[in-house]
């Protein structure tokens, strides 16, 4: 028995017996401490790995977001990176963030029966702060087939104090929310079976609807006044839709904006 508010590692037995997976049969591997569990599946990558792999680790101390920014990890959240190998046409391969978005906010629904939503592209949401995001990463291995890792962070355990003071405000955790420390293995497991059971949608659908309704039915940006900055030029409008593809419509006066990626500000 551990003290009260120790953290035990990560088990990935709890997490192999909870997979319960169509395609996805990953295997395994829990850290306790990496820079980042997606540069370290990048590693992997370029040493030849060829077999599906989730990593998680406890903590890491130079994890990576969306825009080349940082991704704050301390103790308790969860960190971890799936590799898929998507038999997809190029145009739904970059619908795997969205969809992994829609998992994720699924799983944290399934689990503690909070209303997660998503913030274009996939940042996981709880009452309008920022409990998670999606960091999507294609990469060409030696073969000329392209691996997707899906990088998954939830503040989870984690509380308030523990994030950078400028991002309290801003910023949630799913302890905070549901004044519950809950399960990683539990949520971890739950995001893969949920991402398999879409991806198995994905790859029979001759449409990709599916996943772009639940992105629509979940999503807290559609219809609001929103501010988009995709690095080159601030585009000020309403969002009025995502494309097939995943972009961000916005309607400026009379035109309607494609944004494929940013940042936005929504009011
Ligand atoms: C975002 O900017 O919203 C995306 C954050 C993604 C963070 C996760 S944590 C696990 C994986 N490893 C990383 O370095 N980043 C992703």
């Amino acid at each position: 028995m551990l003290p009260d508010g120790e953290l035990m590692t990560i088990d990935a037995s709890v997490i192999e017996k909870g997979l319960r997976t169509l395609l996805l049969k990953p295997n395994v591997i829990v850290l306790d401490t990496v820079d980042s569990t997606n540069s370290y599946v990048r590693s992997l990558l370029a040493r030849g790995l060829t077999d599906e792999i989730v990593v998680l680790a406890d903590s890491q101390h130079a994890g990576r977001g969306r825009q080349n920014r940082c991704w704050h990890s301390p103790l308790g959240g969860l960190y971890m990176s799936l590799t898929l190998k998507p038999r997809l046409p190029e145009s739904r391969v970059a619908m795997l963030g969205l969809l992994a978005g829609c998992a994720a906010a699924d799983a944290i629904h399934q689990m503690t029966g909070l209303d997660a939503g998503l913030k274009w592209p996939n940042d996981i949401m709880i009452r309008e702060h920022k409990v998670g995001g999606i960091l999507s990463e294609a990469v060409n291995i030696s073969d000329g087939t392209t691996i997707v890792i899906l990088g998954i962070g939830i503040d989870q355990n984690t509380r308030l104090e523990d994030m950078p003071a400028e991002f309290r405000d801003r910023t949630t955790t799913i302890l905070t929310e549901s004044g519950l420390e809950t399960s990683r293995e539990e949520l971890a497991y739950k995001i893969v079976n949920n991402i398999d059971a879409r991806l198995a949608v994905l790859v029979s659908d001759s449409s990709p609807s599916s996943i772009l309704d639940e992105w629509m039915r979940v999503n807290v940006t559609i219809g609001k006044k929103v501010q988009v900055n995709d690095g080159e030029r601030v585009i000020r409008g309403v969002a009025v839709g995502i494309t097939p593809t995943g972009s961000l419509r916005v309607k400026v006066g009379h035109r309607d904006i494609e944004i494929q990626a940013g940042d936005v500000l929504q009011y």
